[in-house]
């Protein structure tokens, strides 16, 4: 298993091309069963879970060729789901991505059969998917559970349907509004997401032909159409890679333009930033953060968008490791995503959690250690505070990093950060032999 060394301490300068958004991609990928035409996709990040969800798609029967992109980073993707034979997302497949889920609404809809499997638990919450079935069996839906699987069924298409979401939910949302794009009547989705992954869904749905209005508010009317067809979407660009390279800047000192982020996508982690003193403006191509590596105390509550984004929980929580002061964060959307708490607290941190709140009080320095990435944004926070801790830090488990951050090191080291990949031959007398 790979693992990263990060020697700390260097200023990083520069500039960064941000790659395109992995949870824009995602369900972007997943709307191309709705229809037999051709969807091309530009500025795909090149990472695991694409790949994953790639595979899906491939085994319902969906053709996809990617093809390099003229950007310094990112694929072209063509997708066609003219010869879907099978309904069934497996569970080796959706447990290792569980946005998989996310075909769920779309095959339903177009064909009137799905058999998904139920995503199971991971490291940040149990995160259910009670909300999207019982969307759809509003929608007219038969599901049942079981053996692991969803087993949903329709007779006809879907019907419209007046939906209000009890909780707000991204993945929800995004389900059913690929299903009702297809569904016959009107469906309005109440307590809506309104994060600009699910905006750019929806944007290239209309594209395709779909009747959506209210798209980037919490009320979203869809008209269902008989069909749709194929169209030509770029990917927005990913407001939370940009969001993890500002807090790298912000912690180590420096100047870095990040290419591509969009400053009205990051309002919330902006202001952040501000009140943390750290300068951060909008150029012609992106954002500029500026920053002395000196850094205010700040208390932040996560919360869906407009809110701050969970996603940035993490790399903040790193951040303020250094602060002046302490600190205060509490996690509203996942009821365990501090797995990164022991791991810093390895590097010199002092953090205490109490419930879902967490206090991050001032450590003189944070110094490097060996340390094990947990979840996705987790392990980016570890690559933050090793690029400020004396002295040489090794992430272990960087696959989770991979499902996330495209060609990071690259990235990173293009700025003057000392940064490596060491791919990990363990040298153990004994090793099980590789499966036949
Ligand atoms: C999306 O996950 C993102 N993933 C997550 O990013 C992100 O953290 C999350 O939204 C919140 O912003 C992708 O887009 C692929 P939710 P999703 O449904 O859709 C509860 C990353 O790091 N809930 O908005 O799964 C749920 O348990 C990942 O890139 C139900 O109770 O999140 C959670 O507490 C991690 N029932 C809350 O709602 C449901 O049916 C929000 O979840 C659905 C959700």
């Amino acid at each position: 298993m790979d693992k990263i060394k990060i020697t700390g301490g260097n200023r990083l300068n520069g500039k960064i091309q941000v790659s395109g958004a992995k949870n824009a991609a995602l369900p972007l990928m997943a709307a191309s069963l709705l229809t037999d035409d051709t969807l091309k996709l530009s500025n795909v990040p090149y990472l695991a879970d694409i790949v994953t969800m790639a595979n899906l798609l491939a085994q319902h029967g969906v053709d996809i060729s990617f093809s390099s992109s003229s950007q310094q980073y990112g694929k072209n993707m063509s997708l066609r789901a003219d010869n879907i034979h099978n309904f069934t997302a497996p569970y080796e497949l959706v447990r290792t991505m569980r946005a998989s889920v996310l075909v769920l609404g779309a095959l339903l809809a177009r064909f009137g059969q799905a058999k998904v499997s139920l995503p199971g638990g991971c490291a940040i919450g149990t995160r259910p998917i009670d909300l999207h079935l019982k969307a759809l069996e509003q929608m007219g839906a038969h599901i049942e559970l079981a053996e692991g699987y969803v087993h949903a069924h329709t007779h006809g298409r879907l019907k419209g349907a007046d939906i209000t979401f009890e909780k707000v939910s991204v993945g929800a949302t995004e389900n059913i509004l690929m299903a009702a794009s297809l569904a016959d009547g009107v469906t309005i989705l109440r307590n809506a997401a309104r994060e600009p992954e699910v905006c750019d869904l929806a944007h290239c749905l209309q594209k395709m032909g779909a009747q959506i209005e209210g798209i980037g508010t919490d009320t979203i009317r869809i008209t269902g159409v008989k069909k749709l067809s194929g169209c030509d979407h770029s990917v927005i660009s990913d407001r939370i890679e940009a969001g993890s390279f500002a807090a790298a800047v912000a912690i180590t000192g420096g100047e870095v333009e990040l290419l591509g982020a969009r400053a009205e996508h990051m309002q919330a982690v902006i202001e952040k930033f501000t009140e943390a003193g750290i300068s951060i403006s909008e150029t012609e191509r992106g954002i500029k953060i500026t920053s002395d590596g000196k850094i205010e105390c700040i208390d932040i509550i996560t919360q869906p968008y407009p809110g701050f984004p969970t996603d940035m929980q993490a790399q903040m929580m790193a951040l303020l490791c250094v602060a002046d002061g302490a600190s205060m964060i509490t996690e509203t959307i996942f009821e365990n995503r501090y797995m990164h708490v022991p791991e810093l607290a390895r590097m010199g941190a002092k953090i205490v959690v109490h419930g879902a709140s967490a206090m991050i009080r001032s450590a003189d320095e944070l110094v490097g250690a060996e340390v094990m990435a947990t979840d996705l944004r987790a392990s980016l926070s570890l690559v933050i505070a090793a690029l400020a801790a004396k002295g040489e830090t090794i992430i272990h488990r960087v696959y989770h990093l991979d499902r996330g951050y495209e060609r990071l090191e690259e990235k990173l080291s293009a700025c003057g950060a000392q940064i490596e990949r060491m791919h990990d031959k363990p040298n153990r007398p004994f090793s099980m032999p590789e499966a036949a």
